[in-house]
């Protein structure tokens, strides 16, 4: 007879509890003794209301330019949070006056800023394995899209879920980008191309934000591809686009998007969209030189737009006229290897001096992918990023392309989104690519997860 796993806590077995977790050395443990050993431990990982002391950091990662090196390093650290703002950073122990705060004491290990995510289209309904595995064979993007798969099959199916199956798989997704450490997550439509599916992925989006302690940013993305029923009169879809769907989505985004690309749409077409989405309030971003050298970079520099992404096809020139006019790069290394493109040149982007972010990009079609860890481990290997720029980006890169400026930053009055790693230094991330290394995350000032 095979014996049955029991919980090493209260002895119950296996077919007496939910499930069991697995520790080292042949402990387990159940759901029940998890929650009461959370009750003994005391206020260490409880939700502190927004206040909070960290101490016994080995590394912290401030992105402060006051403290020294690019990542802002402070050795042996404390922080003081309250309110959910960071109120002190320094080394050794937090002065006297924080007595009082529940404590976290991260026995050794390093404390980075939460990760901001710039860039997703999370909110999605179906299944497109099967051509990631076709491309992977050798099929391009651009022969899927032609064949009829690509965005318009997401599109179909995304149109027959129910506003509440779209929320669930995407709380789903965004649950799990928490876990990794992501605390602020741009969130994209595009995958409705109707006035209506529009409106509804962009309260979805909004209602995840109010569901789980992440940040949410939305982003109208109508313009994300021509649909099929409009295949034949693209200048109506542009039209219904700029009357319709951007009066109706102005109230429920910050941004205006477009995919400026081969087989999307056309430098002309984007610009009137952009320029419409400006005229209500929305301001623009642009999927930009992705697929190919679109013009789409060029025009996020004539408009001014908050940020370029993708960029994989862009020139040192370019570049230059967008550090000029202040957009920000977002890269997408995963995305790339799902087109099978070469990484954008972010190593030339970075030093041209364009403030540089990275996204996870989650799609079904080109990136399935939560992790910003992964994003980073990918960005310095495949785009030669330097591991403390990658960091950057990552996180104070993704603030500054989001225009949250009291974010990605560990000082005085930003935002106290951390994560503690389990490891005692970031160097860490990227080198131990498949792992999650967030052991603790705090939102806001409170440990969420
Ligand atoms: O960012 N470039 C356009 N949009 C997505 C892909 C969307 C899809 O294939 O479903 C991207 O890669
Ligand atoms: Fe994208």
């Amino acid at each position: 007879m095979v014996a049955r796993a029991r919980c090493s806590f209260c002895g119950r077995d296996e077919s007496e509890v939910d499930h069991l977790f697995a520790g080292p050395g042949g402990v387990a443990i159940c759901p029940d003794c998890v929650a009461l050993a959370a009750d003994v431990a005391g206020p260490t990982m409880r939700p502190s209301g927004g206040d909070l002391v960290l101490t016994g950091i080995s590394e912290l990662v401030t992105n402060d330019p006051r403290f020294p090196g690019r990542l802002g390093l402070v050795e042996e650290a404390a922080v003081a949070i309250t309110g959910g703002l960071i109120d002190w950073v320094g080394s050794g122990s937090p002065p006297s006056r924080y007595g009082d705060l529940p404590e976290l004491q991260c026995e050794g290990r390093a404390v980075i800023p939460g990760f901001v995510d710039p860039h997703t289209h999370l909110v999605f309904a179906g299944d497109r394995s099967a051509e990631y595995e076709m491309r992977a064979a050798g099929a391009s993007y651009q022969d899927l899209r032609r064949a009829g798969g690509g965005i318009a099959s997401t599109v179909a199916a995304t149109r027959s879920a129910s506003p509440a199956e779209l929320l669930e798989s995407a709380l789903d997704r965004v649950g799990s980008m928490l876990e990794h450490g992501t605390t602020t997550v741009e969130v994209k439509s595009g995958y409705g191309l109707d006035t209506r599916t529009e409106v509804v992925l962009l309260e979805v989006g909004r209602q995840i934000g109010e569901s789980l302690p992440v940040d949410v940013v939305t982003t109208f993305l109508g313009a994300h591809s021509v649909p099929p029923e409009f295949a034949d009169d693209r200048r109506r879809y542009v039209e219904l686009v700029e009357t319709s769907m951007i009066p109706a989505c102005a109230g429920l985004a910050s941004y205006c998007d477009v995919f400026c690309d081969e087989g999307a749409f056309t430098v002309d077409e984007s610009e009137q969209i952009l320029r419409a989405g400006m005229t209500a309030g929305l301001k623009p971003r642009i999927h930009a030189n992705q697929l190919a050298d679109s013009g789409g970079a060029d025009l996020a520099a004539r408009l001014g737009a908050v940020s370029a992404d993708h960029l994989e096809h862009v020139t040192r020139e370019q570049a230059r006229g967008l550090r000029e006019a202040g957009v920000a790069a977002v890269l997408l290394p995963t995305a790339s290897w799902g087109t099978r493109s070469p990484a954008a040149p972010a190593r030339m982007l970075w030093d041209e001096r364009v403030t540089v972010a990275l996204g996870t990009d989650c799609n079904p079609g080109t990136s399935y992918v939560l992790s910003m860890q992964l994003v980073l481990a990918v960005a310095v290997a495949d785009a030669g990023l330097a591991l403390e720029r990658a960091l950057w980006s990552a996180t104070r890169g993704g603030a500054l392309a989001l225009e949250e400026d009291d974010k990605g930053l560990v000082a005085p009055g930003a935002i106290a989104d951390l994560v503690v790693l389990e490891a005692d230094s970031y160097r860490h991330l990227g080198y131990r690519p498949d792992q999650n290394l967030a052991a603790v995350v705090i939102k806001d000032g409170d440990p969420v997860g």
